[in-house]
Order: C-alpha cells, then sequence, then structure tokens
C-alpha cells in the first residue's frame, strides 16, 4: 500500500484561556489516503476545526500544540518554519478553504485581483499569464468566465463558494481541504459545490478531498472514508460504506439520524435531536466522554475510557460495547 498523502500522528491541542485549557485535538490519529476523499464530522465545537488547523501545521496562539506529527507528501510540516510552510506547502500541497471563507473574502477586490494576490506569494507571474490561467480553469469547471471580473458581492452563495474553490486550487494542490462548505446553503447548491470538487478530483486538479461537516450524512454523496470525531477525540473510522449502512459507535449512529438543534423543519423530516449537550472540553467527564448522553452507557464507560481499537476492514471504534470483537 502506498503511503498516505497525509498523515497526522498523536496529534494534541489546546486553546489555553485563564480557566485552563480547552482540549479541542485530544490524542488523534489521522490519515488522508491518495486519491481518497475523507470526511471529518461531528457535532459543533467538537473540535474539527481545530484538527484540520493542526493538521496543516496552522497553530498560533492562543492554540497550542502539545504533541504530534504530521506527513503531507513525505514533508514533515511540524519540523518547518511558518513561513517555509507558506511558502512551500500552503496553496501549493494542500489548499485550504476555511469554515467563514465565503463570507471572510475581500469584498473589496474583484475576484482577479484575489486570484493575483494569492499565485503571486508562491511565484512570479504577470496579469495575462494569471488571467489566462484563471480563465482556462474556469472553463474547465463551467463556471461563468466573466465572474473573474466580479465582486464578491455580485456571485450567489453557491457560486461564490464555487469559485473560492476553483481559486484556491489553480497551483493544483495534491490535497483540498474543505472546512464546512456546503453549510450554508440549499440543498440544490449544496450539489453543485459537491459535483464540482468530485469532477476537479476527476480532472486530477487534485488528488484528495478533506472534507469537514457537522452533518454526517452530506458526507454520503462524497466520502471514500469518514471519521467521527466527539469531543476533542475520533471515535470511529472507517470506509464511508461501513460506517454508513453498518455504524458501531452510538455517536455515530445518532449522528446518521440526527440534527444538532430541533428545527421544526428538521422534525418535519422526521429527524430528532441527540439528547443532552456535547461536554465541556475544559473538564470532559470520566471514562467515556459520550457517556452521559449514551443509550447503552454500562458502568465501565463510567470510569475507563475506551480506547479507538482496530475492528479489521480498516475501521476502527472507540466504545467498550465492541471491543470483545477487536483485532490486534
Ligand atoms: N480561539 C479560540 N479560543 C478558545 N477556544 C476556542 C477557540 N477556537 C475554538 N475554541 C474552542 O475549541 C473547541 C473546538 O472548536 P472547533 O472550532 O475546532 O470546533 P468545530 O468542531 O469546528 O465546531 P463547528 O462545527 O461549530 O465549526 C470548542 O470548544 C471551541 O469553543
Ligand atoms: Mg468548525
Amino acid at each position: 500500500m502506498s503511503e498516505p498523502l497525509l498523515l497526522g500522528l498523536n496529534l494534541r491541542a489546546a486553546y489555553r484561556i485563564r480557566l485552563g485549557e480547552i482540549r479541542a485535538v485530544d490524542g488523534v490519529d489521522f490519515e488522508v489516503p491518495r486519491g481518497a476523499v475523507v470526511g471529518l464530522a461531528g457535532e459543533s465545537g467538537c473540535g474539527k476545526s481545530t484538527l484540520v488547523n493542526v493538521l496543516l501545521a496552522n497553530v498560533r496562539p492562543p492554540l497550542m500544540l502539545k504533541s504530534g506529527k504530521i506527513l503531507l507528501d513525505g514533508l514533515e510540516l511540524l519540523g518547518m518554519a511558518r513561513e517555509e510552510v507558506r511558502k512551500k506547502v500552503w496553496g501549493v500541497k494542500v489548499s485550504y478553504v476555511p469554515q467563514s471563507a465565503l463570507n471572510a473574502i475581500n469584498p473589496t477586490k474583484r475576484i482577479i485581483e484575489l486570484v493575483k494576490d494569492a499565485i503571486r506569494q508562491h511565484k512570479p507571474a504577470t496579469d495575462e499569464e494569471i488571467i489566462s490561467l484563471c480563465k482556462k480553469r474556469f472553463e474547465e469547471l463551467n463556471l461563468p468566465v466573466d465572474s473573474v471580473y466580479k465582486y464578491p458581492h455580485e456571485l450567489s452563495g453557491g457560486m461564490r463558494q464555487r469559485v473560492i474553490i476553483a481559486i484556491s486550487t489553480l497551483l493544483n494542490p495534491r490535497l483540498l481541504v474543505v472546512d464546512e462548505p456546503t453549510s450554508a446553503l440549499d440543498v440544490s447548491t449544496q450539489k453543485q459545490v459537491l459535483r464540482m470538487m468530485l469532477d476537479m478530483k476527476k480532472d486530477r486538479i487534485i488528488d484528495s478531498i478533506l472534507f469537514v461537516t457537522h452533518e454526517l450524512p452530506v458526507l454520503r454523496q462524497v466520502a471514500t472514508h469518514v471519521y467521527v470525531m466527539y469531543a476533542g477525540k475520533i471515535v470511529e473510522y472507517g470506509p464511508a460504506d461501513s460506517i454508513f449502512f453498518s455504524p458501531m459507535h452510538p455517536y455515530t449512529k445518532a449522528l446518521m439520524y440526527s440534527v444538532m438543534t430541533p428545527e421544526p423543519e428538521s422534525r418535519a423530516r422526521g429527524l430528532v435531536t441527540i439528547p443532552g449537550e456535547p461536554p465541556s472540553l475544559l473538564m470532559p467527564p470520566q471514562g467515556c466522554r459520550f457517556h452521559p448522553r449514551c443509550p447503552y452507557a454500562m458502568d465501565v464507560c463510567r470510569v475507563r475510557e475506551p480506547k479507538l481499537l482496530s475492528m479489521g476492514e480498516g475501521r476502527g471504534v472507540a466504545c467498550f460495547l465492541h471491543h470483545s470483537e477487536a483485532v490486534n
């Protein structure tokens, strides 16, 4: 088997605040195989965006790295200076479309000016070269070419998101990381964004995708592999089919059939909420962090923390209900 494109080992990171430490990433191993679309799912506040930032070596106060090793396409990121990562990694080997990108994009510049700034961080290029590169890519992706001369607010939400993804990948990075790219969009616009990302992979513009969402079911349409995160830890991972068709962890099951807020519309769609609240990451509960909300909690779950054990066939689960089946 070839080595994964991205590998993170024993990652621990915490926000240092006055009251103590918010351990948002607490002993995570994570892998993006080459050619895969990896989904990372979990409730709001479980640490998904923090994990992504750690995986991309984007750690700044108040976030502190406690431990870990990260290999991206053979480069050991944590051994590199931030400036080196900025030059050699971000935008070149990996493109990152953060959660807030849709609204955070500079509203005073036309798209093409944003592209020029971004490209020139990595290499010298003339205006003509950049315009031609950008137009060619927009054509390939069936985006309206004249949108390169528009201001961000002149594009609809879905179009803006597609444009942001298209321009962030102009240098053909191997990995595209998108954090909640579809959460603010309606279902049909979501589909267009998902389709465009899969087209980019098919056309070899990118090789792999890491897709972050609080809605596990969205991943059904795109993911080849899934990680489920709860309170700073991975509680289950595996090939997408096994996660969707035979989820093991009670939290994965709940996430699949639930939504996190009791909106009337979701109730009308037959969805229910997961009772209780995610725990504080300042003082997580003893034992399994999910036990206060778990309908199957046993005595052992209240006192011992389940390890994330391999169950074979590329999957793993951190739950005592399944640990007698674990493989060594
Ligand atoms: N700058 C910060 N300072 C202190 N705590 C933070 C900071 N950013 C995030 N946190 C805390 O770290 C934890 C994990 O946050 P994170 O944003 O990684 O979660 P998330 O899973 O991405 O949530 P969402 O689905 O809402 O985006 C949360 O408890 C959050 O309040
Ligand atoms: Mg987030």
